[in-house]
Formats: structure tokens, C-alpha cells, sequence
């Protein structure tokens, strides 16, 4: 049984606990919760100006979300009113970068990815949209250039790769020009928005050195092509190396902080994914456990939302795969807490049988100490002589994902390392039933 087969015996059209990031599109923005604050001010910095918006906060808060909802309301604002709203267009998919891939190829990557998603939203605009204040897109959709590529296209019929056009006489550069002169002629000056890009997991790049020097390589391919607009998402303060790089001063904007969604917002995350997901094929949706059972979740993961949901996904799993379903409230919330605390015991058992006294006694105090947010250059706090001293306890803590780090050569002060998700279930499991 796969888990959305479960789901849809339990009168769901989908997972309901999916932990991927929403989208921008209707279905994103049912789902998503809360962030009225940050979405403001991202909404503003998407439309007021051209450099890149930075999205800071730990990994699986809801940073690409956050991105992509603000885009999708961007553009639900345009379609409401042309005259006094600049066009947003959200990119059809997020990029990362990878170290090996060369500034070429990934500028060839994106170009595709915006020519797909112009040519996806070309038939949507030219019905009825008003676009009274779109001069350029009005002329763009008309161009004879844009109705020769919607016609024939064979540049995007094999799912991307602009190489494969030889036929059309296109070479690659041939591609970028025309893709970039369709921008021009969408967004003829900075002022009137763009196709919005979200380049997502910075932090996958380890140190903000090297995520330095790769958004520098990028600068004059992308950040100066007219008609994108940039979010840059990364986590453990990444981004404050990238933003602090003196050839990026006038392409990047000051970091947002992306908190945990609060607490209080827990109930209606799981409300609107029942909701949403609901077959309304004339059966009330089950499921396992409740609203209030989830708020707890969230609580113990110390508002790890990817984690609350994936941790969701398992117990369900779990419920189905034991072919007893709960039935009240109190048998559900039972069986959720015996399952939970199962599930953390048997990851304390494997953390320990993996880690060190020392690495475990440095958990527990980056935790009552600094509630789970430290940098290198808190090791005297933590009871060590140097740096070096504490690096291996670290490393030994992340290799069994108890806690995220961002080897940084830059600034020794930052928060960079942080308990995940998993570290406070763990955590959890060891003041509740025990070390
Ligand atoms: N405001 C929200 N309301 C409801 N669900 C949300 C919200 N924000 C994020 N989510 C959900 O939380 C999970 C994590 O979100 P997302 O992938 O956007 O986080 P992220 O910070 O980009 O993670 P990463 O650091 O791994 O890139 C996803 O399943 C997403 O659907
Ligand atoms: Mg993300």
C-alpha cells in the first residue's frame, strides 16, 4: 500500500502531511499559513526593487514557501489591478546551485526554466487578462518571434536542453538572446517586476565562502539580466556571507529572517491540509489523530514544520500498516503518544549506540544554554579549551543528524550550528522517559 492509497481510503485526494515546499499557485496558497508580516515585507521587496531578496531561517521552516506564496500573491495583485501593480510571475520551478556546475550551465538552466514558464503563462495572459498597464507584455504575447516558438517548438518538446535545437538553427547563444529579448520586451525597465527565481538550500554549499564566491560568478550573468527578480534562500546565517561580499553591494538585499511559524498556528496548518485534501465524497475524512495532537508534535520538534509534517506522514504509515485504527479522541491521542515515544526512544538508542558521552553532554548543554543555537566561537561556554577542541563532538552530532552545521571560515560568531528537528525529539525522549 502506498501512502497516498492510504490517504484515499482514508477520503483524502493526497497526503495531506506532503513536506514539500508549496508552490505558487492556488494550492500553495490555501495551505499556507500565517507569515502575514514577512509576506508583506517580501511582497515589497519583490516589487520594489530588482536585487535579489535574501530568505534566512533554519532549514525546513518554510523559507521556499514563504518565496513562492509572496510571488503567487504578487501576481494575483497584478491581475486584480495592471495599472498599480508591477507583473510578478513566478517561476515554474526553484534552482540550487551545485559546486561543480559552472556559471554557464546553470545561466542556461535558468533561461530555460523561464522560457518554459513564459510560454506556460502566454495562452493565461492573453485571455482575458486586463493588461492595460502591461505595455510590453501586450507586445510581447503579439510578436511574430513569440507565435513562431508556440507554434513549432521543438527546443522545449524533449523537457529542456537547448543544444537539441539544431534543427530550428538555434545554438545555445541564439536561445539566450531570444529568451532574454523576451524579457526585455516584457519588462522593458527594472521598475515594472520580472519572472521570479528562487534559488533555494544556499547552505548546501557548506561555507558562505563558497556560497560567495558562486553568487559572485553569477553576479553579471544573472543578477544584470533584465526581467529577473531573485530570492535567495539559505539557512544558518549563510546568507550574511553572501551579503557582505563587496561585489554584490547593490544586487542583494539585507536577509529577512524567516521565524518558526508560531505555535499557535499549528492547528490551523493541520486544519486547512484536512480540509483541502478532503475526497467530499459524501465520507467524513479519517485520520489518526487530531489538531491538538499535532500542536504537541510541532511543540516537541521545537517548530520544525518539515519535520512536524514528515513525523505526521510516518504515524499514519504506521497506523495503517498495524491494521487497528484509533477511533476516539483519547484512543488516537493514546496511540499517537505510545507511538511517539517509541519512535524517539528507538532514535535515542541509535544516536547513543553512534555517539560519544562527550559529543551527547555538549547536545544537552547547547541546549540548556543556548537553546539549541551556537557557533564556534561559543566553545569556551561549552566547556572546551579551543575550537578544534569541540569541531569533532560537532561533526559527530550531525553525523547523526542531531544538529546542522555551516562549516564557517568567516565569522566564528555566527549561530551556525543548530539542533534539528530530530535533535529535539531526542532531546524530548531523554527528559521525559529518560538518558
Ligand atoms: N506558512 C506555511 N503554512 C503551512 N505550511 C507551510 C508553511 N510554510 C511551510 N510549510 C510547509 O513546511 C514544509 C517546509 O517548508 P519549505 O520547504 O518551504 O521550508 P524551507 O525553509 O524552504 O526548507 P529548506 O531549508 O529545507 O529549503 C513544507 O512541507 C511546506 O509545505
Ligand atoms: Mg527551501
Amino acid at each position: 500500500m502506498n501512502g497516498s492509497s492510504i490517504y484515499n481510503s482514508w477520503n483524502f485526494t493526497d497526503n495531506p502531511f506532503s513536506a514539500m515546499p508549496l508552490l505558487a499557485d492556488s494550492l500553495g496558497d490555501q495551505l499556507f499559513i500565517g507569515r502575514d508580516e514577512e509576506l508583506r515585507r517580501v511582497g515589497i521587496r519583490l516589487t520594489s526593487s530588482a536585487s535579489a531578496v535574501c530568505l534566512d531561517g533554519m532549514v525546513g521552516v518554510g523559507k521556499t514557501s514563504l518565496a513562492n506564496i509572496a510571488a503567487f500573491r504578487a501576481l494575483r495583485s497584478y491581475r486584480a489591478n495592471s495599472r498599480t501593480s508591477p507583473l510578478i510571475i513566478p517561476c515554474r520551478r526553484p534552482f540550487q546551485v551545485s559546486p561543480t556546475e559552472t556559471p554557464d550551465d546553470f545561466r542556461m538552466r535558468v533561461l530555460t526554466e523561464v522560457a518554459q514558464t513564459l510560454l506556460e503563462r502566454s495562452s493565461e495572459f492573453r485571455l482575458g487578462l486586463n493588461m492595460e498597464g502591461s505595455v510590453g507584455l501586450n507586445a510581447w504575447l503579439n510578436s511574430p518571434l513569440l507565435r513562431q516558438w508556440s507554434l513549432g517548438v521543438p527546443i522545449f518538446s524533449a523537457g529542456g536542453g537547448a543544444q537539441s535545437n539544431e534543427s530550428a538553427g538555434f545554438t545555445s547563444s541564439g536561445f539566450s538572446r531570444t529568451v532574454i529579448s523576451w524579457l526585455e520586451a516584457i519588462f522593458p525597465d527594472n521598475q515594472n517586476g520580472g519572472v521570479v527565481c528562487v534559488l533555494d538550500n544556499l547552505e548546501l554549499l557548506e561555507t558562505s565562502a563558497i556560497a560567495r564566491k558562486k553568487i559572485e560568478a553569477l553576479r553579471d550573468t544573472l543578477f544584470t539580466v533584465k526581467g529577473l527578480r531573485w530570492v535567495l534562500c539559505g539557512a544558518h546565517g549563510i546568507l550574511q556571507g553572501v551579503v557582505a561580499s563587496q561585489r554584490l553591494v547593490g544586487h542583494m538585499q539585507e536577509p529577512v529572517y524567516v521565524p518558526p511559524l508560531a505555535l499557535a498556528h499549528a492547528q490551523a496548518v493541520f486544519d486547512a491540509r484536512v480540509q483541502t485534501f478532503n475526497a467530499q465524497n459524501g465520507s467524513a475524512p479519517y485520520l489518526p489523530f487530531d489538531a491538538d495532537d499535532f500542536h504537541r508534535m510541532y511543540l516537541i520538534v521545537h517548530r520544525s514544520l518539515r519535520n512536524a509534517l514528515a513525523y505526521a506522514n510516518d504515524y499514519c504509515l504506521h497506523i495503517a500498516e498495524s491494521g487497528t485504527e484509533p477511533r476516539t479522541k483519547e484512543e488516537k491521542r493514546q496511540r499517537f503518544d505510545s507511538w511517539l515515544k517509541r519512535m524517539a526512544e528507538s532514535i535515542r538508542d541509535a544516536v547513543k549506540a553512534q555517539t560519544g558521552p562527550r559529543a551527547m553532554k555538549l547536545f544537552q548543554d547547547a541546549i540548556t544554554q543556548f537553546d539549541g543555537e551556537f557557533g564556534p566561537g561559543d566553545f569556551t561556554t561549552l566547556g572546551f579549551k579551543s575550537v578544534q577542541a569541540m569541531r569533532p563532538q560537532v561533526k559527530a552530532l550531525e553525523e547523526v543528524g542531531l544538529v546542522e552545521a555551516q562549516k564557517d571560515d568567516v565569522d566564528q560568531r555566527r549561530k551556525s550550528i543548530s539542533v534539528t528537528g530530530k535533535g529535539w525529539l531526542v532531546h524530548w525522549c531523554i527528559l521525559t522517559h529518560g538518558s
